[in-house]
């Protein structure tokens, strides 16, 4: 009898059980983000935001999964204006009429972990934030749409570069998004830029956190001495989206829904 050959990457193809978890993962963490979203205004802080997403996470009986990542002191990442990801929650930071900010945050629910952002403006802002705050989140759709299975890696990385650079926006190249499962960043990497038909070949099980990050100015960025904060290198707004999804049989699931 031959021995069946396990397919190429077949530990990231999670069960059926696995999912159902997952599933569940992403639907309470999907709460947590909108109401957060809902919080944001004038007047309030970051860190007050901060302890809204842990209590709430504490309370659906599951874990912030930020809290302790390799020395994260918080539950969320707020990330105001040119700042691209990982801002630390701050009372000082307290938001203004105009600003945008990135809310990323992420949970374990019975083992598995799930993660997700979403940009808001805080009040009335620019037209050209409007349109950055929009595009990046049609970035992720384009991405998700991508997300098939018999895809490959690089049609999703192009399809997020493209709605980005048609709009005359540039994406982040020094952050990625990562596989999800038991661990927060799993393989793959998932680049926001690239070729089409180039890369891992999608499969259904496999579940990713898709995440296109996109700068008004240029794409380069650097780290404040806080060694956390991402800063758009020209110091020009910076927003972020993020899914975890379920590549199967029939396109992309999006776990971290309502
Ligand atoms: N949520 C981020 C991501 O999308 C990772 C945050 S790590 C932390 O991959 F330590 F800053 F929380
Ligand atoms: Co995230
Ligand atoms: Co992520």
């Amino acid at each position: 009898m031959i021995k069946a050959k396990p397919g190429q990457h077949a530990g990231l193809i999670k069960s059926r059980e696995e999912l159902d978890i997952m599933r569940d993962a992403g639907r309470k963490l999907a709460r947590v983000r909108e109401e957060l979203a809902k919080a944001v205004g004038p007047g309030i802080t970051t860190l007050d935001l901060d302890r809204q997403a842990r209590e709430m996470i504490e309370d659906m009986g599951a874990r912030p999964a930020f809290l302790g990542y390799r020395g994260y002191p918080a539950t969320i990442c707020a990330s105001v204006n040119e700042e691209v990801v990982h801002g630390i929650p701050s009372a000082g930071r307290k938001l203004n009429e105009g600003d945008l900010i990135s809310l990323d945050v992420g949970l374990i629910h019975e083992g598995f972990y799930s993660d997700t952002a979403i940009t808001v403006a805080v009040g009335q802002v620019t037209p050209e934030i409007e349109r950055l705050i929009g595009t990046t989140r049609e970035a992720l759709k384009a991405g998700i749409e991508a997300a098939r299975a018999g895809n490959r890696l690089g049609d999703v990385s192009a399809a997020i570069q493209n709605q980005v650079e048609s709009s005359g926006f540039s994406v982040v190249r020094e952050y990625t998004g990562h596989g999800i499962g038991r661990e927060m960043h799993e393989e793959p990497r998932i680049k926001n830029y690239g070729r089409p038909d180039s890369g891992l070949r999608l499969r259904a099980g496999m579940v990713l956190a898709l995440e296109p990050m996109v700068n008004i100015g240029v794409w380069n960025t650097r780290v404040l001495d806080d060694e956390w904060t991402v800063v758009t290198a020209d110091g020009k707004p910076s927003a972020h989206f993020e899914h975890t999804i379920a590549v199967t049989e029939n396109g992309a699931e999006i776990l971290t829904k309502v």
